[in-house]
C-alpha cells in the first residue's frame, strides 16, 4: 500500500444522514493511514456559492444517495460546477436503500465527472436503511451499517493500494436509470411544490435554512414550498414539530421517523437479520452481505 500521507477532498450530498454516515467513516479510515482529510456537503457549498477548491487534494470523493437508481439533481448541477479536474484520482460512492441492480448504474455520474477531468477508478455501494417507503427493522438496520463499517475499511485500503474498482454498468442497468431518474427529476419538482405544513408548524424557519435547494421561503407568516425540490426528504424527517407532508406520494413518507445512530448504540439489538437462511423480499440483500 501506498503509505505516503494524501491530501484528500470528499464531496458529497445528504438528504437524510446516511450518505453523511458514511463519509464520516471513510474520514476516520483516511485518517488511520496518515492522511489528511476534508469532508464538504455541496449544498452548503452551493448555498454560499463558493466554488470547490479540488485543486488542493491528491484524490477527490464523491458521495450521493441513490434516487430513482441515479443520482439526485442537485448533485449533477454541483459537477456541472465543477473546476477541471485535471485528471486527479477520484472515487465515488451511493449510498441507497436496497441493494437490488447495485443501486442502478454509475454510468451518468461517471461520465459527468470525466467530461469535467476527472480519472474515475473507483466505485463502491454501501447499502443503507431506507429513507422511503419502508421502515426496515432495527436489526437489519444495525447489520447495514456495521457492514458499512466494514465496507469504508476495504474501500480505503483499496483505494491507497491504487486498485482500481469500478462497478458493472449493464444495458439493463442504464436502461432503468435513465427511465426512472428522468421520471423523478420532474416528479421531485411536483412533490416539492406539494409539500403542505399542518397547524402545528410554529414558523420556526428551520425546514427552510436545512432545505439544500431553497426551494423553501416564508411569506407573509407563510411557509411556502417552490419548485426546486430535489426530492431529499430532509425538510419531512427534521421538522421538530413534525409538520410537513406530501399532498401526493404520502406513502414515501416513513412514520414515525427514526435516529439511526441510537438504533447502533443500542446494545439490546444483537443479531444478525439477514443470512442464508433468509426468505422473502430480503433474501437478495444476504448477497451483499456476503461481499466485502
Ligand atoms: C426520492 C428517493 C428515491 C430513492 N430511490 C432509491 C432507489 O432507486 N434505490 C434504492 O435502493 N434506494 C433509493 N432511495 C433510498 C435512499 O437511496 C437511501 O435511503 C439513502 O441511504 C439515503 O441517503 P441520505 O440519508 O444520505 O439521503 C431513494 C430515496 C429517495 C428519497
Amino acid at each position: 500500500m501506498n503509505q505516503q500521507p494524501r491530501t484528500i477532498g470528499i464531496f458529497y450530498f445528504s438528504g437524510t444522514g446516511n450518505t453523511k454516515m458514511i463519509v464520516e467513516l471513510l474520514a476516520t479510515e483516511f485518517e488511520r493511514y496518515g492522511s489528511v482529510v476534508d469532508v464538504i456537503a455541496i449544498d452548503e457549498l452551493m448555498k454560499t456559492n463558493k466554488t470547490a477548491e479540488v485543486e488542493k487534494y491528491d484524490i477527490i470523493g464523491f458521495g450521493y444517495p441513490v434516487h430513482a437508481f441515479n443520482a439526485p439533481r442537485i448533485f449533477f448541477e454541483f459537477i456541472e460546477l465543477l473546476r477541471d479536474g485535471k485528471q486527479k484520482k477520484t472515487f465515488i460512492f451511493k449510498s441507497s436503500g436496497d441493494p437490488f441492480m447495485q443501486g442502478g448504474s454509475t454510468a451518468l455520474v461517471r461520465k459527468a465527472l470525466q467530461k469535467k477531468g476527472y480519472d474515475v477508478i473507483y466505485e463502491r455501494l454501501f447499502v443503507m436503511p431506507a429513507n422511503v417507503l419502508v421502515r426496515y427493522q432495527d436489526r437489519l438496520i444495525k447489520q447495514l451499517c456495521n457492514t458499512a463499517v466494514q465496507r469504508a475499511k476495504t474501500m480505503v485500503k483499496e483505494i491507497l493500494s491504487e486498485i482500481t474498482k469500478l462497478q458493472k454498468n449493464t444495458f439493463f442497468s442504464n436502461f432503468l436509470t435513465a427511465a426512472f431518474s428522468s421520471i423523478e427529476n420532474y416528479g421531485a419538482r411536483f412533490f416539492g411544490k406539494n409539500l403542505y405544513v399542518s397547524d402545528s408548524c410554529n414558523l420556526c424557519g428551520i425546514c427552510i435554512s436545512n432545505c439544500p435547494t431553497n426551494n423553501i421561503t416564508k411569506q407573509k407568516g407563510h411557509i411556502i414550498f417552490h419548485s426546486k425540490c430535489t426530492l431529499c426528504m430532509r425538510c419531512i424527517y427534521r421538522c421538530p414539530a413534525n409538520a410537513i407532508s406530501p399532498h401526493f406520494l404520502k406513502f414515501f413518507v416513513i412514520s414515525p421517523w427514526y435516529e439511526i445512530q441510537t438504533i447502533v448504540d443500542n446494545p439490546a439489538i444483537k443479531d444478525a437479520c439477514i443470512s442464508s437462511k433468509t426468505k422473502g423480499f430480503f433474501r437478495h440483500f444476504n448477497r451483499y452481505f456476503s461481499e466485502q
